[in-house]
């Protein structure tokens, strides 16, 4: 939940912000003087602190700087009057983070808490990839076909309630495209979308990134922090890769699933969440179950609602429309030319196994669209990619970026062990989702495929 602090010293104006923002979604308290604020700003070091210039036992000045030196990373809105202009403005230079006036217009009010939570988030680390706020268009999905046609069902039904949902398919076939959509769909659009990688996460410390922590909880514990769970708030949370998560935090997430309530590590109060939970996995988790890796309780409760995700090869119906909407999408991103394609390319498209799905044909798209001279990408320069994706290194006597040499060592072990990643990774001396990480991000594939 995001806590949200008011302080001021006029009871009808704490009582409608904290009416107006608790529909929000928002966790509300409130404060009349100085040294009551300051109290409850160290018992809850709020997200947000909304705070009146003028209160009886003295200025809002001085409980701003009292509330950095205890928690800088709280955000200060200030409210002012016309006649509060000079310190309103020395509020700013002090570190405010913006100001709202008297009298308060709602759209106002809820529009400056709500990018105060976003720099929040920001400055708290938690990138802003994790946070909601993409344009309709980014989330756009491709493809007429008839199984995508019964994922846009899906869709439309999952947008209406809070169900928690689940989206398998293999690496690369959009399922978080998919849950993005969902969210942004739905009425809850505006609230935050978060996104928890469980291969992303050392095993240690994946409880706290879920759940969060008390300080001094672990070695390392400086600060208490909040989990994913509470930064998505009302909105979603996205459990990617679940497949990795370990089992006895398995259990903890059957639990908060089943209760929506959980605790900190290290803490002892009992927390409340409504987020929405999507998670994601190309995990075959039915098969995991059989093996005992996966808490068979979890599954179902996770696929209450389950979208497969149709693998690209068994949709090449919608190859010509995600060639042109990747070569669009790219000329807009990346300020690459417009393209156009050599007579025969879609259908050389069309015979490659994709075993890297949606994602590995825009890598494709990308890739050729950089390297063309002209504006037309030829059917040879393709036939050479498609041919040498996986090793596809430049020339090996040309300078060559770490990541490029990276990409031919992991691909070149994985190889030499014929894709047994437990393996690899012992080799590389790195961990399995690492290993798993570097595979999705150089689109590596076993060449024998
Ligand atoms: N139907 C589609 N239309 C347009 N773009 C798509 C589609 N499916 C996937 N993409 C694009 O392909 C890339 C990979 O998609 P996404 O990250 O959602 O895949 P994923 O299933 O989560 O993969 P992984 O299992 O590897 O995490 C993204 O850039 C996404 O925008
Ligand atoms: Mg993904």
């Amino acid at each position: 939940m995001i806590k949200l602090l008011v302080v001021d010293d006029e009871h009808p104006i704490r009582e409608s912000i904290q009416m107006f923002m608790s529909e929000k979604g928002y966790t509300v308290y409130t404060a009349s003087t100085i040294e009551e604020s300051i109290a409850r700003f160290k018992n809850l070091t709020p997200e947000v602190v909304i705070l009146d210039i003028r209160l009886p036992d003295g200025s809002g000045l001085d409980a701003l700087t009292r509330m950095h030196a205890l928690y800088s990373f709280s955000k200060i809105i200030m409210i002012t009057a016309f006649q509060d202009m000079e310190t309103t403005i020395e509020a700013m230079k002090r570190g405010a983070y913006d100001y709202i006036h008297k009298p308060l217009d709602a759209d106002e009010l809820e529009k400056t808490v709500n990018d105060a939570i976003i720099s929040f988030y920001e400055d708290t680390k938690i990138t802003p990839k994790n946070m909601t706020r993409i344009a309709y268009n980014e989330s756009e999905i491709v493809g007429k076909s008839r199984v995508m046609k019964e994922i846009y069902k899906m869709i439309g039904m999952l947008c209406q309630n809070r169900v928690t949902a689940l989206i398998t398919g293999e690496t690369g076939t959009g399922k978080e495209l998919v849950a993005r959509r969902i969210h942004l769909s739905s009425p809850d659009c505006k609230r935050p979308f978060v996104t928890f990688d469980c291969s992303a996460v050392v095993d240690t410390l994946l409880e706290s990134e879920l759940f969060g922590h008390k300080k001094g909880a672990f070695t390392g514990a400086v600060n208490s922090r909040p989990g994913r769970i509470e930064l998505a708030g009302d909105g979603t949370l996205f459990i990617d890769e679940v497949g990795e998560l370990p089992l006895n935090l398995q259990g903890k997430l059957l639990g908060f699933l089943e209760r929506k309530e959980y605790m900190r590590v290290g803490g002892k109060s009992i927390l409340k969440s409504r987020c929405r939970i999507i998670a994601a996995t190309n995990r075959d988790l039915a098969k995991m179950v059989g093996a005992k890796t996966f808490r068979g309780d979890l599954y179902y409760r996770l696929k209450v609602v389950s979208i497969t995700l149709p693998p690209l090869r068994q949709r090449l119906s919608d190859i010509n429309n995600l060639v042109a909407h990747f070569i669009e999408k790219s000329a807009r991103e990346l300020g690459i030319k417009q393209m156009t394609l050599q007579d025969g390319c879609i259908e050389r498209l069309k015979h490659h196994p994709w075993t890297g799905n949606v994602r590995e044909l825009e890598n494709i798209i990308v890739a050729a669209s950089i390297r063309s001279r002209g504006n037309v990408i030829l059917l040879d320069a393709l036939e050479d990619l498609l041919s040498h994706h996986a090793v596809s290194i430049e020339g090996t006597n040309a300078p060559r970026s770490l990541s490029q040499v990276e990409k031919t060592h992991v691909f070149a072990i994985l190889e030499s062990v014929k894709w047994n990643k437990t393996h690899a990774a012992k080799i590389l001396k790195i961990s399995l989702p690492t290993l798993r990480k570097k595979i999705q991000t150089y689109h590596l594939t076993p060449s024998h495929e």
